[in-house]
């Protein structure tokens, strides 16, 4: 499959470009009518936002389930907008964060069943995802958003993983979405309450090799140079200009010291299909320079020099 592109006279069509779920947050993921309709069923409007994608790329994977998911469990779940989705589908949703438990986030300072008390199959479970502690092979369905990165280094996110691929009944699905950096290694971005891992290429590949897990699609690493795909300081895009599309972000912590990041998703089983590879473009850094370059421009002119790269 070639590398998707912006196609500029037809910019809305993005073809050839399948749907996945093992893949790159793109901006042309917006256009696509299934996960807009995702977006508005938790309540928000579309505004090219990594965050929106998640629980988009949540729901359609789970409307693609190859067999119903009558258990699911969600880790690092905090008040998810998709929870009350999930639980129309399901016999049992658990969701676990750390509810009321030291380092939670401000996510997680409420409980969904105080948020959706109507919700009779939804039980809470406080939990550190680095000790799980519910059943192994109990649940059809097991997925987590923007949460595993939060627990340490990789070391630590690849052992979350393979402890929660524990929880699979046979056939079960695992989703998972996370940060991803560029570069080529880990990047640590510290942080209260805790830091932040983004995952670079090597560290993905260990999902699927060290986990006993195995993935249902190739995880596609291509992201096409659609102009809304603009890196900016993800702080200005999340807080000040919320207008700005944050598909692909700066993480700078320091000035001149950072990273650029997007959000992956991939879906994992516990049966190996085949499936276990990256699609990767070689010239993708030269191809994204442009890009980039644009980021820096666009940044120099929203933040403070701090935030420069
Ligand atoms: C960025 S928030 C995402 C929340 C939610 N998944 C969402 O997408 O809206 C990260 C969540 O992970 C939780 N978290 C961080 N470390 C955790 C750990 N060790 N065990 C369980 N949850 C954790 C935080 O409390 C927080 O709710």
């Amino acid at each position: 499959m070639p590398t998707p592109e912006f196609n500029a006279a037809s910019p809305w069509v993005p073809s050839p470009y399948e749907w996945s779920s093992c893949k790159l947050c793109d901006a042309y993921d917006f256009f696509r009518p299934e996960l807009v309709e995702h977006i508005r069923a938790v309540g928000e409007e579309p505004r090219f936002h990594s965050k929106q994608w998640e629980y988009a790329q949540l729901l359609e994977t789970v409307k693609r389930l190859p067999k119903r998911a009558g258990t699911m469990v969600g880790l690092g779940c905090g008040c998810e907008p998709s929870i009350p989705l999930l639980a129309a589908q399901a016999d049992k949703v658990v969701t676990t964060d750390l509810y009321g438990m030291h380092g939670a986030w401000k996510n997680a300072h409420r409980r969904p069943d105080t948020l959706w008390p109507e919700l009779r199959n939804l039980e809470v479970h406080p939990m550190d995802m680095r000790h799980i502690d519910l059943p192994k092979g109990a649940f059809d369905f097991v997925w987590s958003i923007c949460a595993v990165e939060h627990v340490g280094d990789a070391d630590a996110v690849v052992d979350v993983v393979r402890r929660a691929g524990e929880l699979l009944a046979p056939g079960g699905r695992m989703f998972l979405s996370t940060e991803y950096t560029f570069d080529d290694k880990p990047f640590y971005a510290p942080a209260r309450p805790s830091g932040t891992l983004f995952l670079d290429r090597s560290t993905l590949r260990r999902l699927f090799t060290e986990t006993g897990l195995h993935l249902v699609e190739p995880l596609d690493l291509r992201l096409s140079t659609h102009p809304l795909n603009v890196p900016v300081w993800d702080q200005a895009a999340n807080k000040g200009f919320v207008m700005i599309s944050c598909t692909v972000y700066r993480s700078q912590p320091l000035p001149f010291w950072g990273t650029y990041g997007g959000c992956v998703s991939l879906v994992l089983s516990r049966e190996d299909t085949g499936n276990d590879r990256l699609l990767e473009d070689p010239d993708q850094r030269q191809r994204l320079e442009p890009l980039w370059k644009l980021g820096r421009e666009v940044s120099r002119r929203l933040t403070l020099p701090t935030r420069w790269w």
